[in-house]
């Protein structure tokens, strides 16, 4: 006759300690193996390493001065909101105004706020026009000016500060129409700063009744920017001024 092995004694007297200690041999049910927010595998997670990963591109690109930026304008964080939820259908954003209303301070707030929402993609190049035109020059860069400018033209994310400041040439006109307009045949989202509006009224002669980016950049430029763009015009005061005067003792 087989010899056999009768474990049921001690399990049971197995058993009949762990119960004295409050604990069980019994198993609960099934183990919750759903990671929580603050491991690999939840969304939230992957989401928060993308924004430090984006938040550290954001802050490279970004001048020390405006470092501190906040969107806080309706129009400005509505569609940095816009650009973030479907980037593949990204417009740009045109911010006019006068000197020291804050166009770049809201120019780079947006693009923080855009890395804010944790993108699966985050690459910017942030310059002003007149850097942009120098960088553009024959000699203006070792990779060479078609290289830079293709760059320009397909970096998913493009910060062109003071458009129309710098003296406008011909080729000036052509560099910012190539830009503009393969940026808008990509659907790459672009913010434009600039201390003109798009277009002013004319008077009864049908003259412009002051200097515009229609004037300045002409007329394909505008015409495109005026499709492709939520233009926001920034009120007030020289904040420059006016943050000294409250300075002053
Ligand atoms: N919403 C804001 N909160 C705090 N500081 C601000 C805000 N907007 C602008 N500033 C500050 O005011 C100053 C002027 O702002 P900014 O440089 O953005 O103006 P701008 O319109 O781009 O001027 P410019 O036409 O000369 O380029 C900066 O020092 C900026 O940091
Ligand atoms: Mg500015």
């Amino acid at each position: 006759m087989p010899y056999k092995i009768d474990n049921a004694a001690p399990m049971a007297r197995l058993r009949a300690g762990l119960a004295q200690r409050g604990l069980s041999t019994v198993p609960s049910g099934p183990t919750d193996t759903t990671p929580r927010p603050d491991e690999p595998g939840h969304p939230e997670y992957h989401r928060r390493i993308r924004t430090e990963w984006a938040l550290a591109r954001w802050e490279t690109a970004t001048p020390p001065r405006y470092r501190r930026a906040v969107a806080d304008h309706p129009a400005v964080i509505a569609w940095a909101d816009q650009t973030a939820q479907t980037p593949e259908e990204a417009t740009a954003l045109l911010l006019t105004g006068t000197t020291g209303t804050g166009k770049t301070h809201q120019a780079y707030g947006a693009l923080r706020r855009i890395a804010e929402s944790g993108p699966h993609q985050y690459e910017v190049i942030a310059t002003t026009a007149a850097d942009m035109y120098g960088l553009l020059r024959p000699n203006g860069s070792p990779r060479g000016p078609e290289a830079e400018l293709r760059r320009l033209c397909r970096v998913p994310l493009l910060l062109l500060d003071d458009l129309g400041s710098a003296k406008a040439t011909e080729w000036t006109e052509e560099v910012t129409y190539r830009l503009i307009n393969e940026r808008y045949n990509r659907c790459l989202p672009s913010i434009f700063t600039s201390n003109l509006p798009p277009r002013v009224s004319c008077d009864e002669y049908g003259q412009p009744t002051g200097p515009d980016l229609a004037s300045v950049l002409g007329e394909r430029i505008v015409s495109r920017v005026a499709e492709m763009t939520t233009v926001v015009a920034m009120t007030g005061a020289d904040r420059r001024l006016t943050s000294r005067q409250e300075d002053q003792p």
